[in-house]
């Protein structure tokens, strides 16, 4: 059975690797990123399997469909650069890993606002320099504050837990509340009371049409003044422009990113001899109190262990049975 893997890094194929001891597939790994252009590099194989950046989108998987692929095996928990419509329509299976480690994620997210509160990002330089001066490094307790949490799925019920633990009040919106996030003490209300009583936001809910920029302009104003943003979730839940405003004026008194709305052909490789020439993404990296990762939240030992178990694991179930172990439905 050959698999077409794109955007492969090293990590990739050691842990794919050590994964298909169980199961003896042949790997085809590229280092190109999944694209109209890349796609027949897939062709003969029935398995591809793209990661967050691909473009999974109508043109690519008529090509793939056509170069004989019947299963789109995701290595990522999100499915938003999928065209599900277009991969039902081609009879595309598509697969993801809906859990590998939550606790990477949340861990991620959690160090982002530590990080941002007691400013370790620009004490780590200014001791490096020689410069033991705390003037400029005030930070908060957790203690006491008041995290919103939008989205608590598995991720966000993992980030109320730690915050919970630090002794914070946790406020949360979701479409679908759950009993056991309630029975921890987080407290579901309405987002607009969310937005007004949190000190600190963190969203952790899927990038879909109605989520698209739910952190703009008008949400912005309803916030608290100094109020610490965080997305580990999906770039494009925030609308960049309106944070870079918030951030000029003070509204914004963090900003915590480990994805960024136009992150595909930026993120994951070593661009540091290039100019950036996204010159939002630029004005950004200015401010002191902007920290910015390059979507590794997912990035431990044991998530990248679990995605490529399970990966292989839904390619094993769709060969044995026709269908994977954790098919992506067109909803
Ligand atoms: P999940 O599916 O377990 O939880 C998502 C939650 O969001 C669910 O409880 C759902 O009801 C809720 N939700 C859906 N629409 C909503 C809306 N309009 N408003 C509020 N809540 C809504 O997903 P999980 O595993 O917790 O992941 C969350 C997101 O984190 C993923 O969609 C993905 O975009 C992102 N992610 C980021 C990673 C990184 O490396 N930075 C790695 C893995 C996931």
């Amino acid at each position: 059975m050959e698999i077409a893997v794109f955007s492969t890094k090293n990590y990739d194929r050691v842990f794919f690797e050590r994964a298909n001891e169980q199961h003896g597939f042949r790997f085809h790994f590229f280092d190109a990123r999944l694209v109209e252009d890349t796609a027949p590099l897939a062709s003969g194989m029935p398995i591809v399997c793209p990661f967050v950046n691909d473009n999974v989108d109508e043109p690519v998987l008529e090509k793939l469909a056509a170069g004989g692929t019947r299963h789109i095996a995701l290595r990522s928990a999100g499915f938003n650069h999928v065209d599900l419509k277009a991969a039902e329509r081609l009879g595309l299976t598509v697969s993801h890993v809906p859990a590998y480690s939550p606790h990477a994620v949340a861990e991620h997210t959690v160090a982002l606002m530590l990080s941002l509160s007691r400013q370790i990002h620009r004490a780590f330089a200014r001791v490096r320099e020689g410069n033991f001066s705390l003037e400029g490094l005030l930070g908060f307790d957790f203690r006491g504050k008041t995290v919103g949490i939008i989205g608590t799925g598995k991720i966000g019920q993992c980030v109320a837990d730690i915050m919970l633990g630090f002794g914070c009040k946790v406020l949360a919106f979701d479409v679908y509340p759950n009993d056991a996030c309630r029975e921890k003490g987080v407290d579901y209300v309405a987002m607009d009371r969310l937005f007004a009583e949190s000190d600190i936001i963190t969203l952790h809910c899927p990038l879909t049409d109605e989520t698209h920029h739910l952190i703009n302009e008008d949400t912005l104003s309803r916030m608290k003044d100094g109020v610490m943003i965080i997305n580990t979730g999906r770039g494009a839940l925030v609308d960049t422009k309106a944070v870079i405003d918030g951030l000029k004026e003070g509204k914004i008194g963090q900003l915590g990113l480990d994805v960024y709305e136009e992150e595909a052909g930026l993120f994951f490789e070593d661009r540091s001899r290039n100019i950036i020439t996204d010159d939002v993404f630029a004005r950004l990296l200015t401010f002191p109190n902007v920290l910015i990762t390059g979507h590794q939240g997912f990035f431990t030992r044991e998530a990248l262990t679990a995605i490529a178990e399970t990966t292989l694991k839904n390619i094993a179930a769709f060969e044995r049975e026709g269908q994977p172990v954790h098919p992506v439905q067109v909803s």
